[in-house]
């Protein structure tokens, strides 16, 4: 049997307002499975940021409960739409940063933090700082930040949406190497239905706000998955069968 990494049951979320509350979450129920990657898709405002920042202790929420197999700390780690690098602090250290506060020392810190940038393909710019970098360049930074801390769970909130079409597909493909060598569980916040078929073992499809999970589906393709697969007929068919469960909703 897989193992359980989390399971979210019943969870809400309504935010204060002045008239009466902001349901941003419904009746969520979700498992998450050991190495599983599952992305949401789902349209604007419908609250997939919202379960993220749950997920990762961000914030509580009002309805229901996550349970985690490793307690109520699992080893977690996100990655929001904008990269969030400290700006006073260089590449190298702001990846080291999240091992130095787990108490690494300095230089155990900053050699697993090196060995991440070498990962994600940003040798000979360690010691740049973060306004000198691309948008893409950034979000390497970041995803290598989320990684260092070899997470169990790995929360990413559309980390590619700021992205041209031609980057975001190549940080795709990254994304799906990194994983298929490493195996945390992903739960991946993307509007892109080709990137999430490409790289999802189960896609969950939100409804409008309050965001509830209307389709779930799995994905039927092997791994490891080649960018190639996006060009046989049986991926365009799966690409089809998503859209078609997300056509009334505008996304
Ligand atoms: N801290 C907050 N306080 C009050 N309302 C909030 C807060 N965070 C989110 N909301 C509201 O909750 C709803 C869901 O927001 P959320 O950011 O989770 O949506 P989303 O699905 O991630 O949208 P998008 O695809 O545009 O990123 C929105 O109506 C938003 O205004
Ligand atoms: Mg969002």
């Amino acid at each position: 049997m897989r193992k359980v990494i989390a399971s979210i049951e019943n969870l809400g979320m309504t935010f204060p307002s002045e008239n009466g509350g902001l349901q941003a979450l419904s009746d969520i129920n979700l498992t998450l499975y050991d190495r599983e990657f599952v992305c949401i898709i789902g349209p604007s405002g419908s609250g997939k940021s919202t379960l993220l920042r749950i997920l990762a202790d961000v914030l509580v929420p009002t309805q229901g409960k996550v349970t985690f197999a490793d307690g109520q700390n699992p080893n977690r780690a996100i990655v929001f739409q904008s990269s969030n690098l400290l700006p006073w602090m260089n590449v190298i250290q702001n990846i080291a940063l999240p091992l130095k506060i787990r108490g690494a020392g300095e230089k155990e810190a900053l050699s697993q933090a090196g060995n991440w940038i070498r990962r994600v393909g940003l040798n000979g710019f360690e010691y740049e700082w973060p306004q000198n970098l691309s948008g893409g360049m950034k979000q390497r930074v970041a995803i290598a930040r989320a990684l260092v801390q070899q997470p169990e769970l790995l929360l990413l909130d559309e980390p590619f949406g700021s992205l041209d079409a031609l980057t975001r597909d190549q940080m795709g493909l990254e994304l799906l190497k990194t994983w298929e060598t490493f195996h945390p569980t992903v739960l991946m916040v993307t509007h892109s239905i080709t990137e999430a078929v490409l790289l999802a073992d189960r896609v969950a499809v939100f409804s409008k706000r309050p965001g509830q999970i209307i389709h779930e589906l799995e994905i039927p393709f092997q791994r490891p998955r080649s960018p190639e697969l996006r060009d046989e007929i049986k991926f365009l068919q799966v690409v089809k069968k998503l859209r078609g469960m997300i056509v009334t909703e505008s996304i």
